[in-house]
Formats: structure tokens, C-alpha cells, sequence
């Protein structure tokens, strides 16, 4: 099972950022956290970040057709962008949301998140462990709409 994690801006900050929101670890640290779930997991994954906006969209579009399912963490984005929205809604791949900060429990304009209508579910305030956490729910359900095709 192919998994493609997408982090959006400032992720590549962790450690530096907000350390009292997002914690003292590193973005190398998260990458490594995700490649470790992913080995439990018996799942490949490819974890990408970018600044760009667009960037995640052509990703998420390049997605089609070569990975199972998509985790992605938007950051800003996810309070902003329509357009990512509708890349998750064109390739329709299952896709898990998460943050690693509790959106709802920070400012107003955190609260809303235009990706989440595009996704199974969001994962929030759960720090790193919410990529593990995305992993075992994206893989029981593609592992879910397997056996259903197989009926
Ligand atoms: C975030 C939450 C967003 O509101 C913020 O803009 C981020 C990170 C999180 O992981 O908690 O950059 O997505």
C-alpha cells in the first residue's frame, strides 16, 4: 500500500516555530516518526513538504493513479484553500487531515477547515502521533474497500 503525506508551509520550521504549540522536535524528527509507522504499518510512504500552494496541488493531482490514499496536513492552507479542496475532490483518493495542534481550540479562524470536505476524517491535537494515528485509519479503509471489491 502506497501512502503520499503532503506538509504544507512553515512545517519544515518545527522545532524552531512555536515550540509551546507544536512542540521541540524537528520537521527530520516528523519525517522519521512517519517512516517508523510506516514500517508497523506495512505501508510505503513518500513524505513531501512545500511553502506553495499550488505545489500541493499539483501533487495531490500527480497522486492519481500512483498512491493508495493521501495524508495530508495543509497548515495555513487548510483555513484558506479552496483550491486544494477541490484537487482532494478531483482525484478522489481517501485522504486523512491532520494537524498537530488542536484547530479548534486556538483562534477563531483556525476552526474552519475548507480541506476537511474532502476527507474521511481529520486528526487534531495529537501531535506526531496523529500521522500514526491518519496511517492505521487511511489503511483499514483501503484495506476495507479492498475486500468489498474482491465480493
Ligand atoms: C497546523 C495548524 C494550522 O492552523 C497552522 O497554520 C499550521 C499547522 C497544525 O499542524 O497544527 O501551520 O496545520
Amino acid at each position: 500500500m502506497k501512502i503520499l503525506v503532503l506538509n504544507g508551509p512553515n512545517l519544515n520550521m518545527l522545532g524552531l516555530r512555536e515550540p509551546e504549540v507544536y512542540g521541540a522536535q524537528s520537521y527530520a524528527d516528523l519525517e522519521q516518526f512517519i517512516q517508523a509507522a510506516a514500517l508497523d504499518a506495512d505501508c510505503a510512504v513518500e513524505i513531501r513538504q512545500t511553502n506553495h500552494e499550488g505545489v500541493l496541488v499539483d501533487w495531490i493531482q500527480q497522486a492519481y493513479g500512483a498512491f493508495d490514499g493521501i495524508i495530508i496536513n495543509p497548515a495555513a492552507y487548510t483555513h484558506t484553500s479552496v483550491a486544494i479542496l477541490d484537487a482532494l475532490k478531483a482525484v478522489s483518493l481517501p485522504t486523512v487531515e491532520v494537524h498537530l495542534s488542536d484547530i479548534s481550540r486556538r483562534e477563531a479562524f483556525r476552526g474552519h477547515s475548507y480541506v476537511s470536505a474532502a476527507c474521511l476524517q481529520t486528526v487534531k491535537g495529537q501531535g506526531f502521533d496523529g500521522y500514526r494515528q491518519a496511517l492505521l485509519a487511511l489503511r483499514a479503509h483501503i484495506m476495507g474497500m479492498r475486500e468489498a471489491n474482491l465480493q
